[in-house]
């Protein structure tokens, strides 16, 4: 029997549904501007051909009950910092609450650890992104620290507050 939570490689297929979830202003407060909004098609099929040319795989499609909900992903970090990988992700609206952030960072953390051989996955939140700070605090992530007033998102000065987790505690 399928998981009910679980991330698998994006599909073309994916295209429509993905698109649909990530058209939400919502979710593009909290994410980098370099995500596009509006979020059209033509930019799912760009993102999903990107992620199906990775080796190793490093962004996945969240699966809820089999039906794509969301992308999370790292991004492995280069020269002495190799071992280090960024952790990003999104659910869509209709699939907020239920817990699939949590359990989907449990999933790629442990697929970080283990297939990827990283030694440290970190992130920075925006200071009014309670919910993702919730979902990094369940998962063992520890606050490093805050970075003030180092993010502009909507022309509003924030602070960012960085989130780690190490392989061996
Ligand atoms: C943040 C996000 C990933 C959470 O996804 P989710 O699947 O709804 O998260 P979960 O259900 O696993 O857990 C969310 C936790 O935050 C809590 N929460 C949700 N909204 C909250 C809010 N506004 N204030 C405080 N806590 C909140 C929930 O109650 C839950 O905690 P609990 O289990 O102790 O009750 C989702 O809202 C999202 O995609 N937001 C936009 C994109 C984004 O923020 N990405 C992360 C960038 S760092």
């Amino acid at each position: 029997m399928k998981e009910t939570i679980s991330i698998r490689p994006l599909k073309s297929s994916d295209k429509s549904e993905l698109a649909k979830l990530a058209n939400n202003k919502k979710i593009w407060d909290n994410l980098r501007d370099k995500i596009p909004f509006p979020y059209t098609e033509k930019d799912a099929e760009f993102f999903i051909n990107l992620t199906q040319q990775e080796t190793p795989q490093q962004n996945f499609a969240i699966a809820y009950k089999g039906k794509i909900c969301g992308v999370i992903g790292l991004t492995i970090q280069k020269d002495v910092y190799r071992k280090s990988a960024e952790i990003g992700y999104f659910i869509g609206e209709p699939y907020w609450g239920k817990g699939i952030a949590t359990k989907a960072v449990a999933l790629i953390t442990e697929y970080g650890f283990k297939e990827l051989d990283l030694n440290r996955i970190y992130t920075g939140v925006f200071e009014y992104n309670i919910a993702s700070m919730k979902v990094l605090e369940k998962n063992g992530f520890k606050k490093e620290g805050v970075f003030k007033n180092a993010v502009v998102k909507n022309n509003i000065v924030c602070d960012e507050h960085r989130f780690y987790k190490l392989k061996n505690n």
